[in-house]
């Protein structure tokens, strides 16, 4: 797709996710690569993993410390964000959409992916053309996934108690519209005229098999949102959750 009907975030909207105002809290950073020593032989073995939306590049850092073989490719679409990352001669910064990464990876394949909290910014004209973005970039993730590698999927839920989707579809339009941008504000919305498509779990398990990826793990972190939000959107659950996922292996 083109990148010019993607929507994106102004400056300020990303100042968010700077240095002080997103950091890669414990608990998250345990639950997300947590499972790695499982996956490879031997702590100083070499592996690439890959960040979509990687932004300041303190996710990849970390795993720079940890693993002194592995190599980081930051992929982002923020120069801004970008120009925010530490040096490092095992990490490599991209500056492009995630809609057009085999432009811009070309035939890579990467062990670990980690997708965290970039796909629900993936926003285009319509709710129906974000869906089907989302559905191509996780084509194009899954192609780039090694074999046998896995991908790390951190993402925000919000749950509907009659209707599973409906809390995260209202969002989308309350948050997408730019008369409505703010209203949207004044609710917290940081993507206000811009717009977020959060998906629910089921609909992200749906998304996935879609592409031939199996989830293997999942991990829940609740979170809280005041009454006069939660009432009217009819919120079941709201939280973070992390997926970990692979290759269909019956494919
Ligand atoms: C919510 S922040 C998450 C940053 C980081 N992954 C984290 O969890 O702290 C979303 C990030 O995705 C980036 N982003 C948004 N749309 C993008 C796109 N189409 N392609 C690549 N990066 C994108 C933003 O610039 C921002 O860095």
């Amino acid at each position: 797709m083109s990148v010019d009907e993607l929507k994106q975030l102004e400056q300020d909207q990303l100042d968010y996710f700077t240095e002080d105002g997103h950091r890669v809290y414990e608990s998250q950073w345990k639950e997300q690569t947590g499972r790695i020593p499982n996956e490879i032989a031997q702590p100083d073995q070499e592996f690439v993993a890959l960040d979509i939306g990687g932004a300041n590049g303190r996710f990849s850092d970390r795993l720079l410390a940890e693993y002194p073989r592995a190599r980081a490719v930051v992929l982002d679409n923020s120069e801004y964000l970008l120009k925010q990352n530490i040096p490092n001669d095992r990490k490599t910064l991209v500056l492009g959409s995630a809609t057009e990464m085999p432009a811009h990876l070309g035939d890579q394949k990467f062990d670990f992916i980690f997708v965290n909290c970039l796909l629900h910014h993936l926003v285009s004209s319509s709710y129906h053309s974000s869906r089907n973005v989302i559905r191509g970039v996780l084509q194009d993730i899954s192609g780039l996934l090694a074999e046998t590698g896995r991908i790390s999927i951190w993402e925000n839920i919000f749950e509907g108690a009659f209707w599973d989707g409906f809390p995260a579809r209202a969002i989308f339009e309350i948050t997408s519209k730019r008369p409505l941008a703010k209203m949207a504000r004044k609710l917290g919305a940081n993507t206000a005229g811009v717009g977020v498509c959060f998906l629910s779990r089921e609909q992200w398990k749906q998304e996935l098999e879609a592409v031939g990826l199996t989830i293997r793990d999942s991990g829940w972190r609740p979170m809280q949102l005041p009454l006069y939000q939660r009432i009217p959107l009819t919120i079941g659950a709201i939280g973070a959750t992390h997926i970990w996922c692979g290759h269909d292996p019956e494919l």
